[in-house]
């Protein structure tokens, strides 16, 4: 996949698990699934956590987006440094969040770490931003370098 839909589809998938979290939160469900990193019923997904058990495998899925969108930065030959910086940025905000995630669980929503758990997916969103914005202007370059 072209780096900039790469970019594109982990920005999409991010905001809609950002959005999912806002509801777990104020919805009070933040605990329905007491455990991690599996949910009681295992990989399964159950009706009493389904919207957590959600949030967890738009995680996952996201975690492998920004990654691969790293990935493809580096070896892509027209990426310049700055996708360079802020895809490996992304990386690291995605595996602070995930490990956040699960302290978040352990400490039963500890309010600081859950406020740190929203500061970090700011961060995290703006970092996928710039990466797509960059993504696209490589795509933009090489096309006009083509005409
Ligand atoms: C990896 C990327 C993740 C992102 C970007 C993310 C983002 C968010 C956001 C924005 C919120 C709403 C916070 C608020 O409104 O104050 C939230 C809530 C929450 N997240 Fe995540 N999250 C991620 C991963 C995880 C993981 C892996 C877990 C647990 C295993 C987790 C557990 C929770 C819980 C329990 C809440 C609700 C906290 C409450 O009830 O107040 N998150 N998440």
């Amino acid at each position: 996949m072209a780096i900039q839909y790469l970019a594109l589809a982990t920005m999409i998938v991010l905001y809609s698990l950002m959005f999912l979290g806002g509801y777990i939160s104020a919805a009070g469900l933040g605990l329905t699934c007491p455990e991690w990193p599996l949910c009681p019923n295992g990989v399964m997904p159950s009706e009493e956590y389904l919207i957590e058990w959600i949030h967890r495998l738009a995680a996952a899925t996201t975690g492998t987006l920004v990654i691969a969108t790293m990935v493809a930065s580096f070896l892509n030959k027209r990426a310049d440094i700055k996708i360079k910086i802020t895809s490996t940025l992304a990386t690291v905000f995605i595996i602070t969040q995930i490990t956040l995630g699960a302290l978040v669980i352990d400490t039963k929503l500890h309010a600081v770490l859950v406020a740190i758990h929203l500061g970090i997916g700011i961060l995290l969103f703006s970092m996928v931003l710039l990466t797509t914005l960059f993504a696209f202007r490589i795509s933009k370059a090489s096309l006009e370098t083509k005409v």
